[in-house]
């Protein structure tokens, strides 16, 4: 039996080695980062800090402080906080009707769902709550058309070291992350992972079993690691040439973030099935599952459901996110935006290596790859009242929302250069003792 165990032992090999200026950073994390003392489970570690309010790229805490969003609610945020065709799309919404069921129309859904498929490669959308749920939906997808066509045993999903695609029992077995599998008992069973981005591996991993390859065209919780247009072509090529369904994970790049509709447009290249969420509710839970029609051919009457997915209040802001995104000149302006941003990111890159060793990423959808821990970045940034996201590989992402203005984004360089400054200093400091 292949896989159904996690190979606890393999996987902690891969922990990385910590470099030894480091040791400089090694003090006790305090008691209330550790344990809110709350009736919540204990599942987050949270910043000590509460916000009232949102407007635009800003967050406004009880106290009345006011904090720059880069972070965007992890790239959930697209159009910022309090947006107002949003606010009044949610708001005509809740004042008309809320919840009905998927056991009757929803013409909101409907209108959302052509809209979808009008702007992409697909035919068909599946409504969900999250990420994770759409992934779901995405994983059954593959393995039902190739049920329906006759190979059941057609079901293992090929995927990506360093991937994150959910917290469901399928989606930690997808991710492969030993620390997100960790207790959870045993793996489910049909993911076979190789390194990232090492395309010749994927190849020699196609078995007669395999149903599908599954894959973010740029790694978000990852360490934002853009996957290169050659390998995404050569991925399409593979699930041609052995009848595989090429999945994209666009749950955190997808609706813009990247300065296109969707990420897999840079490269030319189009998946048979892909899953949305985060930026398509602008806040507002929402996913979906999109697919060709051939793709979706397993997907008939009762064979998948939800209850709240899709729902009228859901709908309304997911087509009111799109009435913004879509419009004339959006998302060139994105680009743009992210040119200025990654630009001026570079530059204290090359002020304090000693803090920020790279910037990586496209659009909005930018990484500084730490040479300090990221933890200790972070909290240098939110000292100077910047919020950024923490993400693997040492990275700090920076997922501001899309609306963000030319001003915000130098007033956020400012602050990253002063957030780097100081921590270039304590380390300069700790070093000299
Ligand atoms: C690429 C990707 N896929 C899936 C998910 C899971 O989404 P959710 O947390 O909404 O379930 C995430 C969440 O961060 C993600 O970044």
């Amino acid at each position: 039996m292949r896989d159904v165990f996690v190979d606890f032992m393999a996987e902690k090999h891969d922990k990385p080695q910590r470099p030894p200026l480091w040791r400089l950073f090694d003090f006790p994390v305090p008691e209330t980062h550790i344990m809110s003392g709350s009736a919540l489970f204990e599942t987050f570690t949270r910043a000590p800090l509460a916000f009232d309010h949102g407007e635009g790229t800003w967050l406004v805490t009880d106290k009345g402080e006011r904090y720059l969003d880069f972070g965007g609610g992890v790239a959930v945020n697209s159009l910022g906080h309090s947006h107002p065709h949003l606010v009044s799309a949610l708001t005509e919404q809740a004042a008309k009707l809320w919840h009905v069921s998927n056991l009757y129309e929803i013409p909101g859904q409907s209108r959302l769902g052509e809209r979808l498929a009008d702007a992409t490669f697909a035919d068909k959308v599946f409504f969900t709550n999250s990420g994770a749920e759409a992934l779901e939906c995405a994983i059954k997808t593959a393995r039902r058309y190739h049920f329906v066509k006759g190979h059941p045993e057609r079901f293992r999903i090929i995927t990506f070291e360093g991937a994150f695609h959910g917290r469901t029992l399928a989606t930690i077995a997808a991710g492969g992350q030993y620390k997100y599998l960790e207790g959870f008992g045993p793996k489910v069973e049909g993911f076979d992972q190789v390194g990232f981005d090492d395309i010749d591996a994927a190849e020699k991993a196609i078995t007669s079993e395999t149903a599908a390859i599954l894959i973010e065209p740029v790694q978000g919780e990852g360490g934002i690691r853009p996957v290169p247009t050659q390998s995404l072509k050569r991925l399409r090529q593979l699930c041609e040439q052995h009848d595989l369904l090429l999945v994209f994970d666009e749950v955190q790049c997808g609706i813009g973030r990247t300065g296109k509709l969707f990420a897999h447009e840079w490269a030319g290249v189009t998946p048979d099935i892909m899953a949305v969420a985060k930026g398509i509710g602008g806040g507002f839970p929402v996913g979906a599952c999109l697919a060709t029609d051939e793709a979706a051919v397993g997907m008939t009457a009762g064979v998948h459901g939800t209850t709240f997915g899709g729902n009228p209040l859901a709908m309304a802001v997911g087509n009111a996110v799109l009435d913004v995104v879509l419009e004339d000149g959006f998302l060139e302006d994105v680009q743009r935006k992210a040119l200025l941003l990654k630009q001026g990111l570079a530059g204290v890159a090359d002020e304090f290596p000693d803090v920020i060793e790279d910037i990586r990423g496209t659009g909005l959808m930018l990484g500084l790859k730490c040479a300090a821990p990221n933890t200790k970045v972070n909290m240098a940034l939110r000292d100077q009242h910047l919020l950024a996201v923490p993400a693997g590989d040492n990275v700090l992402r920076l997922l501001p929302p899309l609306t963000v203005t030319d001003a915000e984004i130098h007033e956020a360089l400012d602050r990253i250069r002063a957030g780097a400054r100081g921590l270039s200093d304590a380390i300069a400091a700790a070093a000299a003792k």
